[in-house]
């Protein structure tokens, strides 16, 4: 048995959250392996509606482990209040999570160093979910991180306090408050050290043994790729597909299908380099049908037409063997549909790397122009049903990508979905 995987193929929000949640009937173990409380997976289920941060989609399923990956950081404060919000809808979530041992703890100081840094004007703003995500991952990486399975270990609280200390210095040379309130931090980690913490990569490798079928969920997307997204206004972790393997434990080897997931438009939240953003009338009602709001952070996200030259680098990055789209529904009423397909900065064509490097000459994305379907596909449930210009949509798509597109999701709930 192979380990599925779900990439988001855009800056984000595609939707994994709901086609996790879908898939996961098909899969015994959801794994996410990278990112933290900055993402925002949304499943609706009637009218219950469910935001998972750190927690993997596959928790709603009664009978689905969840298993969080050593490269995901952690924050308990929003880890247990999410385990309590599910505890609240009847949702056994404790027998059911597995978390490694090696996640990295966000502390209460990563979060101030955050929203200093980006208050800071000389350190440039990235328009961050203000988690404590990159200050979490730069400790990571510098090795003074400290992780869950530490907890119980004796100096655990003067490592606290020596990262706490080394935290503040920086915050005072950066001139930002240095009042650190944890009691809350603590509380919550009292809370959840009574989770199953394992060496997930051992218990996954069982399990792939095992013949359990696996689902490895991505945070994030490609474009926010800390290596090959659009630098410097990315996340601080691999989303790409090699992320899966360090990001769980598990080897290449052990890769089954790559499913890259993308909305029919565009969207991003934060800071950035958006070729194909529209800011008129058909970006606001892309915003507005499509509930662009994000789901971490309440903002509005940017909207755009989809964008080609970035979808294909992000399916060549990732090695993507079938497509989902989704929200097809949010562009029932244009007329017009447009999709970028080359770029050029200063009149030489140029591919996505042009996003990844500040330039004094902006990128200008040249389109191909579609009819719109102008009908209401929501509850439209195969692709033959679907208005002829919305199967000329899929197919052209397909064409450029080279692609099949298996899933088009035509609204937030379950059953809008059609499996092609
Ligand atoms: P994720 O971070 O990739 O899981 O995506 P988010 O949950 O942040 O954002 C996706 C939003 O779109 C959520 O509010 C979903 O409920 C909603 N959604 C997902 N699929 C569809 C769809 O096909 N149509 C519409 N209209 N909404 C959708
Ligand atoms: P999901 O998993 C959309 C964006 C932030 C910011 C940049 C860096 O729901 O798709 P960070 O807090 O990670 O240091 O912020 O990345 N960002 C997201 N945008 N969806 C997300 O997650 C995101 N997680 C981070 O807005 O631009
Ligand atoms: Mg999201």
């Amino acid at each position: 048995m192979a380990v599925d995987v779900i990439l988001g193929l855009q800056w984000g929000d595609e939707g994994k959250g709901k086609i996790v949640d879908l898939m996961s009937a098909n899969y015994d173990i959801i794994a996410r392996f990278q990112g933290g409380p900055n993402a925002g997976h949304t499943i609706i289920i009637g009218d219950k509606k469910f935001v998972l941060h750190q927690i993997p989609s596959g928790v709603i399923r009664p009978d689905v482990i969840n298993v969080i990956g050593n490269a995901v950081v952690l924050d308990p404060v929003i880890l247990l209040k999410e385990i309590e919000q599910l505890e609240n809808h009847g949702i056994d979530v404790r027998s059911r999570l597995l978390v490694s041992r090696r996640a990295n703890l966000i502390l209460p100081t990563h979060r101030m160093i955050d929203a200093c840094q980006e208050k800071s004007t000389s350190a440039g703003k990235v328009g961050s979910t203000l988690k404590g995500i990159g200050p979490t991952y730069q400790d990571k990486t510098g090795r003074f991180g400290l992780r869950l399975g530490e907890i119980h270990s004796p100096d655990f609280k003067g490592r606290y306090e020596r990262a706490t200390e080394r935290h503040l210095s920086i915050l005072r040379a950066m001139g930002c408050s240095e009042e650190v309130d944890d009691a809350a931090w603590w509380k919550a980690l009292d809370a959840i050290s009574s989770l199953q913490l394992i060496d997930a990569e051992v218990y996954l490798n069982d399990a792939i043994k095992d013949g359990k079928r696996i689902l490895a969920e991505g945070a994030q997307g490609s474009l926010l790729d800390i290596d090959f997204g659009s630098y410097p206004y990315v996340t601080s972790s691999n989303t790409l597909l090699p992320g899966v393997c360090t990001g769980l434990g598990i080897s290449h080897k052990q890769i089954g299908k790559v499913y890259g997931i993308f909305k029919a438009y565009s969207t991003r939240v934060g800071e950035g380099p958006f070729p194909t953003e529209l800011n008129d009338a058909d970006g606001q009602m892309l915003r507005d049908k499509g509930h662009e709001y994000g789901s971490t952070t309440g903002r509005p996200r940017r909207t755009g037409w989809l964008d080609l030259v970035a979808l294909e680098y992000a399916c060549m990055l990732n090695g993507v063997d079938e497509l989902i789209m989704m929200k097809m529904d949010v562009m029932n009423e244009l007329e017009q549909v447009r999709v970028a397909t080359s770029y050029t900065v200063g009149g030489f064509e140029t591919g996505f790397s042009a996003l990844a490097f500040e330039s004094t000459e902006e990128v200008i994305p040249h389109y191909d122009s579609l009819e719109g379907w102008n009908g209401d596909i929501q509850e439209v449930k195969s692709y033959e049903a679907l208005p002829e210009q919305a199967q000329s949509y899929i197919r052209y798509i397909e064409g450029k990508t080279g692609l099949p597109i298996r899933i088009i999701s035509v609204g937030p709930e379950r059953d809008q979905t059609i499996m092609v």
